[in-house]
């Protein structure tokens, strides 16, 4: 196994197929062991102390996984729901979660409702943290026990085709197990109300690391005469907007995709199996009582199987001596200092076509994007600047690009911050170092990853936002320079050019 389980389960994008086929290996034995000696208690935890902190609802999650640490001999302390802690009276996430570190815990088991909060508390402490939901962002050991179960039905995780089904913007176990999906030969189906659909950046994650484009479908009789593995969910009605709009958009999708017995006896697979993470919505059944005693209801049987999965999982990551650093090895988070491309000074002179950007000393920025120029000037507070002249220049001819931006700031070399927003907006651009009217360095910026407090996720619910005021530092991994692609490092979404937001 490959992944540190000195720091727990944060993300399915931590683990590769090989740890996950581990763990389904390691989760097989302890049900087995359980079969045969149901009252065997395997004594690992010895009174060491386990946390459990869900600051959002749960029964399963956090039922299976105290349960689990009971079975292994941990005594579990921690708090279900943020009401009568201290969370009320406005404590960081980051206070809370030191605290048990001090009193000695050995694992923390959390739920939060801030996509990126266990990676936040992971990043804080040096014992393991356990992820069980994190907003709509991933529910990792959910997923793991999904794989398990579907391995347990079907023998195999790959060659099947799997549906999801109900709300893929939303729901945080669907959004784990598309990634999780990516490293098997599976087939993926993705059905959703309207609105409801798979983020498309979870979408292009998965088409990336698997080479295959999900099929997104509408009519769910075609389906389920189709697929091995139904995967159905809950509608999050709680995550959506609040007031009226929010219950005008539930009230749309109300009874959308219902499932019943007729419905599967007339067209399902005849070995086709359903899962559902559970609860059930009894407001708006997705799927009915009476398919329950049916040979396709599995999610009960997925339920228990959490208890066995978080039993394995609880006792390797406690028992774990390995401390290979290998986080997010999914995605090309390879640390990259700064440095800068040396581009060739062809004759050094740099007069200039217009008077107006020549400069005798300074910094020229030189072959920005039409209408880039503006932006830059704006995002490197240039028009602050009292004690240089700083010219914008727009639409100007250019040799290699037809026509250009430019920016000539006169007696001022930039900062190495000013010099990563360049790298931000312009892909194009050259620097110029200019002493007595010569050129002495030509270069254009290369950014370091991870990239330190330059960029404000767009996720309105990641927990670096400043409206959260968790002191979660904005920290984004470059994945790819051009086109530039860089992700967020707690809620884990990605995001172009065009779509980043850099920090004045
Ligand atoms: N599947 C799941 O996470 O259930 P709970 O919300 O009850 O924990």
């Amino acid at each position: 196994m490959n992944f540190n389980k000195s720091k727990g389960i944060v993300s399915i994008k931590d683990l590769s197929r090989e740890d996950i086929l581990s763990i389904i290996k390691d989760c097989e034995k302890v049900k087995e062991e359980k079969k045969f000696f149901p009252d065997n208690k395997n004594n690992v935890g010895s009174n060491k102390k386990v946390a459990s902190l869900f600051f959002e609802n749960s029964t399963r999650t956090r039922v299976s996984s105290e349960t689990a640490a009971q079975n292994l001999g941990f005594y579990i302390n921690g708090f279900a729901g943020a009401e009568g802690t201290s969370v009320k009276k406005g404590e960081p996430l980051i206070d809370t979660v030191r605290m048990f570190e001090a009193y000695d815990y050995k694992a923390i088991i959390m739920r939060h409702e801030l996509a990126g909060a266990a990676r936040l508390a992971a990043d804080h402490l040096n014992i393991p943290v356990i992820n069980g939901g994190d907003g709509s962002s991933g529910h990792p050991t959910q997923t793991l026990l999904d794989l398990f179960t579907i391995y347990e039905e079907k023998h195999t995780l790959d060659k099947l085709k799997i549906a999801l089904v109900g709300d893929l913007k939303y729901g945080r176990t669907v959004h784990s197990l598309i990634d999780a999906l990516s490293l098997f030969d599976v087939e993926v189906y993705l059905i959703s109300p309207p609105g409801l659909d798979m983020p498309q950046w979870r979408i292009t994650d998965y088409c990336n690391m698997s080479g295959k484009k999900p099929i997104i479908a509408s009519n769910l009789k075609e389906i389920v005469a189709l697929v091995d593995v139904l995967y159905v969910t809950r509608i999050q009605r709680e995550r959506f907007p609040l007031g009226i709009e929010g219950e005008a958009e539930f009230k749309k999708i109300l009874g959308l995709f219902y499932i019943n017995k007729d419905f599967l006896e007339r067209y399902a697979k005849k070995d086709l199996i359903i899962l559902h993470p559970l609860p059930r919505d009894k407001n708006n059944m997705e799927i009915s009582i009476d398919v329950d005693n049916t040979p396709y209801a599995k999610y009960f049987i997925q339920a228990q199987n959490g208890l066995h999965l978080r039993e394995s999982l609880l006792s390797s990551i406690i028992h774990s001596e390995n401390l290979i650093i290998n986080h997010n090895h999914n995605h090309n988070h390879n640390k990259r200092l700064p440095g800068s491309l040396n581009l060739p000074i062809i004759d050094g002179q740099k007069k200039g076509d217009k008077f107006l950007y020549r400069l005798d000393e300074g910094t020229l920025i030189d072959h920005i994007e039409v209408n880039l120029g503006q932006k830059l000037y704006k995002m490197l507070s240039l028009d602050k600047i009292t004690d240089a002249e700083v010219v914008l220049c727009t639409n100007i001819r250019s040799k290699q690009y037809g026509r250009k931006d430019v920016v000539a700031i006169h007696k001022l070399i930039l900062t190495p911050e000013q010099l990563y927003k360049i790298a931000l907006i312009s892909p194009k651009h050259t620097i110029n170092i200019i002493k007595n009217q010569k050129v002495i360095k030509k270069e254009r910026a290369i950014l370091p990853s991870p990239l330190y407090d330059l960029l404000i996720c767009n996720n309105p619910l990641c927990i670096s936002r400043a409206e959260h005021k968790e002191f979660a530092r904005s920290i984004f991994y470059i994945e790819s320079d051009d086109p530039l692609q860089v992700r967020c490092h707690y809620c884990e979404e990605f995001f172009t050019r065009n779509e980043i937001s850099i920090a004045f």
